[in-house]
């Protein structure tokens, strides 16, 4: 059974051992690699010691393999390039001289000579589920590394270890909710001057209606509705109060999401994910991570909501109680949606339950953006406007900014509101008569900024067309016809602005 103990004149490959083409090494031969060496020598003199940090977390980020110049004992020098790592990305000291650190197992391969290559696999293409791995290798090629959408190959060098950087250090290293008092702003969240907020002090709005839902259900019914429709006409944004969410509901959803980021990397680690087809999953700035010239100063944590049986199944297993106060928040939270839906097709004169086949409370998304060097540099989030009907927002310090009047204006945090948003959708449904406003997410220097979106938006295979009761001769409709999956897919998170972000 042991390739070890097979004879030296193994002429053809077992046929167990080839793996399908699209799996195989094949043919093709693997450039060497030209990552980094880095001589861990230089980190005495305190110039050299900043220079070789930096380099250690470029070659982290770019290749995930650092060569190390220098043999030590191996224990000692994880801690020693561990020490290098949380320094250069602002953690405390001594932040991995716990069991995180502890060298934990040890494995030797060996990979006799194969008669053929390139249809077998020493090993299957993985990431190390660990923090670190330090690889000592003779003195023939093997290891392989996809950099850049090609296998490069690393060379064996003497006297040198790689060191491959693990899935919960990567893990830790992206999200900025593991960072700890980072000092200067990270080169990547720098955006053009065009599209950073700037110095420019921006106000908070005081003229975006606030809408006191108890009376939505008294005489003031008609009243409210115009409130609500006057708001979404002009402004795209209205906040409710009195809206029926229980406060306690609203700050134990709070605070669960707050103790979701704040969990150590490695509980995190297990629901974070790059790939953007995973619908549900933690991921940092956006969607689009590898291929973003500049990164959002947040984190992401997104769920799918519907149907909620099947969604239930994949939400994270920490915090404990979070299926138990995210379900509550869910069911209370669309019944509020539904009822603001009512108040708007009454005021846009469309029949009771207009939308209740063409809207489901479809995804959940709950933002965490950090305290920040500078947030005259960086953005949580890019000018957008939501591809919802409407959007329900929870935040529990500003950050939030609308365009009104071609001026960024700020939208405030009010205790106990919501913040209700008109998305694209409801522009289309209305044929223009409400307004889906640009919006963005600032970062700010002293705070931590925790929100939860909820989006009411319509079932992907509905096709989202100007109401027919708002379509006459008078009023023409301004919109085509189309599948709502149709437009998320083709306008991208962005819209057009996704550009600015990517390489
Ligand atoms: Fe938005």
């Amino acid at each position: 059974m042991l390739v070890s103990s097979w004879s030296k004149d193994v002429h053809s490959l077992p046929e167990t051992y080839v793996f399908p083409p699209d799996q195989r090494a094949g043919d093709l031969i693997a450039l060497a690699c030209n990552n980094p060496i880095i001589d861990l020598n230089k980190v005495v003199d305190h110039h050299d010691r900043s220079e070789t940090i930096q380099q250690i977390l470029k070659a982290g980020r770019e290749f995930g393999e650092v060569v190390g110049k220098y043999s030590v004992e191996v224990s000692k020098l994880v801690l020693r390039i561990l020490d290098l790592i949380c320094e250069g990305l602002g953690l405390e000291h001594g932040y991995f001289a716990d069991e995180l650190s502890q060298v934990q197992l040890l494995s030797v391969n060996q990979y006799p000579r194969c008669p053929d290559p390139s249809l077998a696999m020493g090993m299957h293409r993985h990431c190390d589920p660990n923090v670190v791995t330090i690889l000592k290798q003779g003195n023939i090629d093997g290891l392989q590394v996809f950099k850049d959408g090609q296998w490069i190959s690393v060379k064996p060098l003497p006297n040198a270890f790689v060191v491959i950087i693990g899935c919960q250090l990567q893990t830790m290293e992206k999200l900025v909710s593991s960072w700890f008092s980072i000092q200067t702003m990270p080169e990547d969240y720098i955006f053009p001057p065009d599209i950073r907020p700037g110095k420019l002090i921006v106000p908070l709005c005081k003229t975006i209606p606030v809408i006191d839902l108890s009376m939505a259900e008294a005489r003031d019914r008609n009243s409210i509705i115009k409130k609500v429709l006057n708001a979404s006409q002009e402004f795209g944004f209205f906040q409710v109060i009195n809206h029926g969410v229980s406060e306690n509901l609203m700050d134990d959803a709070m605070d669960l999401f707050k103790e979701f980021f704040d969990m150590p990397a490695d509980d995190k680690a297990s629901v974070y994910s790059d790939d953007p087809s995973h619908s549900c999953r933690l991921f940092t700035s956006s969607y689009k991570y590898g291929h973003e010239v500049v990164h959002f100063w947040r984190d992401n944590l997104r769920r799918p909501c519907h149907p909620s049986e099947e969604c239930i199944q994949l939400w994270p297993q920490k915090p404990t109680r979070y299926q138990e106060v995210v379900s509550k928040y869910l069911v209370e939270v669309k019944e509020l949606s539904f009822r603001i839906l009512e108040l708007i097709s009454r005021g846009l004169g469309l029949e009771p339950g207009f939308f209740k086949e063409s809207s489901q409370l479809q995804l959940m998304s709950a933002n965490y953006y950090p305290p920040c060097p500078d947030p005259s540099l960086t953005l949580g989030i890019l000018r957008h406007c939501d591809p919802s009907i409407i959007t329900i927002l929870l935040q529990d310090v500003p950050g939030l900014q609308v365009v009104k009047d071609g001026q960024w204006v700020g939208v405030d945090a009010l205790p106990s509101a919501f913040v209700v948003n008109i998305g694209n959708q409801l522009e289309i449904i209305s044929n223009g008569k409400l307004k889906s406003s640009v919006h963005r997410a600032v970062a700010n220097s002293t705070v931590t900024r925790t929100t939860i979106s909820t989006f009411i938006n319509p079932p992907f295979d509905c096709v989202v067309e100007p109401a027919k009761a708002l379509v006459n001769g008078l009023n023409a409709p301004q919109y085509s016809a189309f599948l709502y999956k149709d437009f998320v897919n083709s306008n991208g998170a962005f819209g057009s602005d996704t550009e600015a972000i990517l390489k």
